[in-house]
């Protein structure tokens, strides 16, 4: 009986669909969300904000406008950074000019990204507009015209495909948590938790054209909500993660398996196929690799790692300074060069996770793992073993020891476990330790979670170096002569910035920062609570004092020792 009510509903539906005058073409999902992207687009080019500027407005009504601007962007956002991050970053990047080292198209190309888009109009609007800038924001303000020009080229004439989709979707999410749930997009009007909420639901706009994603959208209705109106500097970040990040990237790659949609795949750090950010596999050791590392050259690598006769005069192997017991470490403020007392210009780094990084070195000197251990090896100063091995062909070595490097990726602090879901893997001070790092102390707007290393997410191909203004002495008024980055660059704003290191292991890693001038983690809390080099360099971070009270700097410090490795 219910069969024949089936037949004929269904042969109503065809008749309705035959006989009705403009019967409405049925669009692919895709193709709904082109549109309804192209709509999104239209909505922040024609704001109102560069009409308001040149009529002189007033200052609110166009700090009002601004805002609505920014938050129109964030609609599209999973989008436009997907599709052409390069018109992104004319929209939406920093606003100090940065040069970082980019892994685009192989290693070893630079790329200088000028201030521009909303980050620097913000900083003419916020806390009061400075009219004197009126011209630049009118120039500014022009070229978002442009970039959303080239989103509407884009999304008119090449079609979107569901793979791209459902993986922009899910970078969102992780763009979202990384770098949402700081201020690192809005430091001065702080809406970023309002902000990301807009984000989501721009998700929901085009998750909704296919069927089945009903759960994924009340999903992102209560992550929005969870976020609006929420104080920065309590939110808990930890909570939100749990329940609401890694929920919906899972649901999010489990809804493009059910609809059959194939995975779209490029070599990338952040693998494709991970369903969360803390998946243990989720991050491609050999994605930077020359050639992917075998079991066997993992074995010689550590034995040749071990071994003096590496050095010149054989009296030093690579573990003298990376010591597998100090986390690869040495626990100097500076080793000595080789067969001298003379200091090293620099601190031995880890080498734990080292493998997860597009360029190497404090001052990002070598683009790939494998340049820089053929640096290490012919530097005089630390292994000088150019002297023996210069005739003989050591590309079995270097490949060796890259290998070795790769296969020290550890993501399994207890902080992993319990982002995995393993709650009583963190201890109450520990995540609260973990909320300040991501929010009050402003920690993770550089140290991005959760690799916390400056090699920028979600797409991994770009390491920053930033001047935090490291001193001379521990309460020094001066800045260390090291001009890092700057030496290498000879670029102005460069001087004195430093790869954003990683800080997991950093309870195992002391001295720290680049010349070793801290001993503890709380000498390092302190500095940055009082505005890191504030007065003694122009820094990229602000130079107000955190204000963090003792049990804060207690937690902050409880968290990092969650981050030793097992
Ligand atoms: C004399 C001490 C010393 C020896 C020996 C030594 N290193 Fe290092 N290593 C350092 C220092 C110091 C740095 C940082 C230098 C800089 O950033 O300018 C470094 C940096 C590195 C880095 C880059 C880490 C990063 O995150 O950027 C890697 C990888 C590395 N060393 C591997 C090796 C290998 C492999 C060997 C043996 C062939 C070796 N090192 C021998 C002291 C040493
Ligand atoms: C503006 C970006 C920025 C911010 C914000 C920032 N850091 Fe750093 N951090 C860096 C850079 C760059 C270095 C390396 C500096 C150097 O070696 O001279 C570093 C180094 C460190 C180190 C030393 C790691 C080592 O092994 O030597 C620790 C620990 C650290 N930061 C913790 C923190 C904490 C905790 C916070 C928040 C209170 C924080 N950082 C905020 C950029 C930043």
């Amino acid at each position: 009986m219910k069969r024949y009510w089936m037949i004929i509903l269904g042969a109503a539906v065809v008749a309705l669909y035959a006989f009705y005058p403009a019967a409405p073409i049925l669009h692919s999902p895709e193709q709904v969300i082109a549109d309804t992207l192209l709509a999104q687009v239209d909505r922040f080019a024609n704001n109102g904000l560069l009409n308001a500027v040149s009529n002189n407005a007033s200052e609110k009504q166009l700090q009002q406008l601004f805002l609505q601007t920014q938050l129109a962007y964030k609609r599209f956002e999973w989008a436009a950074e997907y599709f052409d991050p390069a018109a992104a970053t004319l929209i939406n990047s920093a606003p100090v000019p940065e040069a970082s080292p980019v892994y685009e198209n192989g290693p070893g190309v630079y790329r200088t990204i000028q201030p521009q888009g909303l980050q620097v109009i913000e900083t003419i609007l916020f806390p009061h507009y400075d009219t004197r800038r009126k011209a630049e924001l009118i120039t500014l303000l022009s070229q978002l015209q442009a970039a959303s020009q080239r989103y509407k080229r884009h999304f008119t004439t090449v079609p979107v495909l569901g793979g791209q989709v459902f993986d922009a979707a899910k970078l969102e999410v992780y763009r979202i948590l990384i770098l949402g749930l700081t201020d690192f997009d809005t430091p001065l009007t702080q809406q970023s938790l309002t902000e990301s909420a807009v984000s989501l639901q721009g998700l929901k706009s085009a998750l909704s054209a296919y069927s089945q994603s009903e759960d994924i959208l009340l999903l992102l209705d209560s992550a929005a909500i969870n976020l609006k109106h929420k104080n920065f500097n309590q939110f808990d970040r930890a909570y939100f993660i749990t329940h609401y990040g890694n929920p919906l990237s899972r649901r999010i790659s489990r809804l493009r398996q059910h609809l059959n949609i194939p995975l779209i795949r490029y070599p990338r750090l952040l693998q494709q196929d991970a369903e969360t950010l803390f998946d243990p596999y989720a991050f491609n050791a050999d994605a930077y690799a020359e050639t992917p590392s075998t079991p066997a050259q993992v074995a010689l690598g550590k034995r040749l790692f071990a071994d003096p006769l590496l050095s010149g005069d054989g009296t030093r192997s690579c573990a003298s300074c990376h010591q597998p017991d100090k986390a690869f470490t040495d626990g100097l403020v500076k080793n000595t060069a080789l067969g001298t007392h003379q200091l090293l210009l620099r601190n031995t780094p880890t080498l734990i996770n080292a493998a997860l990084q597009p360029a190497f070195f404090y001052d990002l000197r070598a683009a790939s793992l494998e340049d820089q251990i053929r640096d290490v090896l012919s530097d005089t100063l630390e292994m000088n073993s150019s002297v023996r091995v210069a005739p003989q062909d050591t590309s079995w070595v270097v490949a060796a020891l890259a290998a070795y490097i790769r296969s020290l990726v550890k993501l399994n602090s207890r902080f992993d476990s319990y982002m995995q879901g393993s709650k009583q893997a963190l201890t109450k001070q520990e995540v609260n330790g973990f909320n300040l790092f991501m929010g009050k102390a402003r920690c993770g707007t550089c140290h991005y979670m959760p690799l916390f290393s400056g090699v920028f997410p979600p797409a991994y191909f770009r390491m920053d170096a930033e001047v935090v203004g490291v001193p001379k002495s521990v309460n020094g008024t001066e800045v260390d002569d090291d001009l890092g980055r700057g030496a290498i660059t000879n670029t102005p704003f460069l001087m004195h910035a430093f790869k954003t290191t990683t800080v997991r292991n950093a309870a195992r890693t002391a001295p720290y920062m680049h010349n070793g001038i801290f001993t503890t983690l709380e000498q390092v809390i302190d500095f940055y609570d009082k505005g890191a080099g504030t007065g003694l360099v122009n820094q990229t971070l602000s130079t107000d004092s955190l204000h963090l009270t003792s049990p804060e700097k207690a937690e902050l410090i409880a968290f990092l020792k969650s981050l030793n490795s097992k």
